[in-house]
């Protein structure tokens, strides 16, 4: 390999046939006489465009030689010189840091002489090492290209905000479900919003049988095994849902905190005396109507009861998760967009509620689609206050653009899969963590299963890895109608 050009932080690097080089792979630009190291990653191969090269294809087409009768003559041998450098490819190469005494540092400003420059493949494995990715407690997150493992540490995906993304069924979920299990491994408490109901699988494995995760896993569906009594509810997240979930108007807010306010002084918070007090309020008529319809709303949801008995497994839970590591799952599958809301409503102020008071430590929620369950003040909370309390999200889609663009800038790590639609790149772009030619010229050739690891976990060392297997039982496939007909 030989450096051909370098501008800005984008290196071209001239590459023979026998050095095959790929889209990914990092590479090593050693200059020995200035003592440092250019680290560069390949985001593009092309052609060599070098001078006579297309004229020679054109005289090797079938008719191109036609008018020329009898043998070729090649006295000096250089038929297959020239064949060699037909192939010669172009690398475009990124570059991701500066090799200076052992140390790497972020800088691109300096110039490699082109001619005492040696350029070689760096490995995965060296890469790591260099970048110092290591830690205590590793997560194997699968193979890459040159057949080492990628392994990034759970601390790196401790405090922060990640995006796993990517086609439908490329193996996003299956990607969550590894870091969740890794997690709980490490006695983390995770809450995961499921949104098909895929989730409670992890304790199983492929064929049914109990595995290391099985207690570890509690899975609440909401209106069945999850319920929660009203006088357990604080006032804040019954208004939440009222106003955010439910679409209370201002008046009737404040009239039902007043409902509210008296029936826990009279120690009667109960499904049945609210219905009372609201049916013999003594306002006007469409106040009445507005806290009647969401009375309603709740009662039918099924969500809340008056049997204390009922509504304690979410505590129980959260308390068995704090104390050995373990995963809520929060089936909300089957329920409808208002039930979601509420449901959703009432966990994540639970949640604050127990970190605030300190309850718990710190959360992992791994959220599936938030867009169909999650308001929209929410999204900025993520980023902020929540954070500061201790809930560490994982966004998962197919659908880079219900993500807000403020979770892509904050954003620490991101998790892409394929894409090649256009727009969707274009979502992704905005994370800011990586630029956009890595993204858009990497993601698209993805084959599925595999993810480019961008981030806090990779130090900023973009990586392609093929996602390990993992042997758990599947339940978010696609149902399909052709698939046991023969
Ligand atoms: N790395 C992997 N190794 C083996 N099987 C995998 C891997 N990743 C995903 N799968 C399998 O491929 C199928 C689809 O994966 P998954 O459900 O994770 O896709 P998805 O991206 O979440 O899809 P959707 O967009 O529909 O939610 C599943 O049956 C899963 O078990
Ligand atoms: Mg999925």
């Amino acid at each position: 390999m030989k450096l051909y050009k370098k501008e800005g932080n984008i290196l071209q690097v001239l590459s023979f046939p026998t050095e095959n080089a790929e889209k990914g792979d990092y590479l090593l630009v050693e200059d020995a006489d200035a003592g440092k190291a250019l680290i560069a990653q390949v985001i593009d191969v092309q052609f060599a465009a070098v001078p006579g090269v297309l004229e020679e294809l054109l005289r090797t087409l079938p008719d191109g030689g036609q008018p020329i009768q009898g043998e070729d003559i090649d006295p000096m041998e250089i038929a297959p010189h020239i064949t060699y450098i037909q192939d010669a490819s172009l690398l475009i190469c990124k570059i991701r840091a500066t090799l200076e005494n052992g140390a790497l540092s972020p800088s691109s400003s300096w110039l490699p002489s082109r001619s005492q420059s040696t350029i070689k493949k760096l490995s995965i494995p060296n890469l790591l090492k260099l970048a110092k990715v290591d830690g205590n407690l590793p997560i194997i997150l699968g193979g890459t290209k040159d057949s080492s493992l990628l392994t990034i540490d759970a601390s790196a995906i401790d405090g922060t905000l990640n995006i796993i993304t990517g086609k439908k069924g490329c193996g996003k979920s299956h990607l969550s479900k590894l870091l969740m299990a890794s997690l709980i491994g490490y006695k983390a408490t995770v809450v995961v919003f499921d949104l098909n109901g895929e989730y409670s699988s992890i304790g199983l494995t492929q064929d049914g049988k109990r595995n290391i995760y099985y207690d570890k896993i509690h899975a609440l569906t909401p209106a069945q095994n999850f319920k929660v009594a009203l006088d357990q509810l604080h006032l804040n997240v019954v208004m939440g849902i009222l106003v955010h979930a439910l679409h209370l108007p201002g008046t009737s807010a404040r009239e039902f905190r007043r409902i509210w306010k008296q029936l826990k002084d009279r120690g009667d918070l109960t499904l049945s005396s609210l219905g009372e007090a609201i049916r013999n309020l003594n306002c006007n008529q469409h106040v009445r109507d507005a806290l009647a319809s969401r009375y309603h709303s709740l009662v039918n949801s099924g969500f809340f009861t008056d049997v204390a008995a009922e509504a304690a497994l979410l505590e129980e839970c959260l308390l068995k998760a704090k104390e050995q590591g373990g995963a809520i799952v929060i089936n909300l599958r089957n329920i409808s967009t208002i039930d979601r809301q509420i449901v959703v409503e009432y966990v994540l102020g639970k949640l604050v509620d127990s970190l605030q008071s300190w309850k718990l430590k710190a959360v992992f929620l791994f959220a599936e689609e938030a867009h169909l369950y999650l308001r929209e003040t929410y999204w900025d909370d993520i980023v902020t206050r929540m954070r500061h309390f201790g809930i560490f999200t994982t966004f998962i889609t197919n659908q880079p653009d219900t993500i807000r663009e403020s979770i892509y800038r904050q954003a620490d790590n991101i998790f892409l899969f394929n894409f090649t639609n256009e727009h969707d790149l274009d979502v992704v772009s905005r994370a800011s963590r990586v630029d956009a030619e890595t993204i858009r010229s990497i993601a698209r050739d993805l084959p599925p299963h595999h993810c480019l690891t961008l981030g806090k976990v990779v130090h900023d060392f973009p990586i392609v890895t093929r996602v390990r297997a993992l042997d758990l039982k599947t339940m978010g496939e696609t149902r399909l109608f052709f698939k046991d007909i023969n």
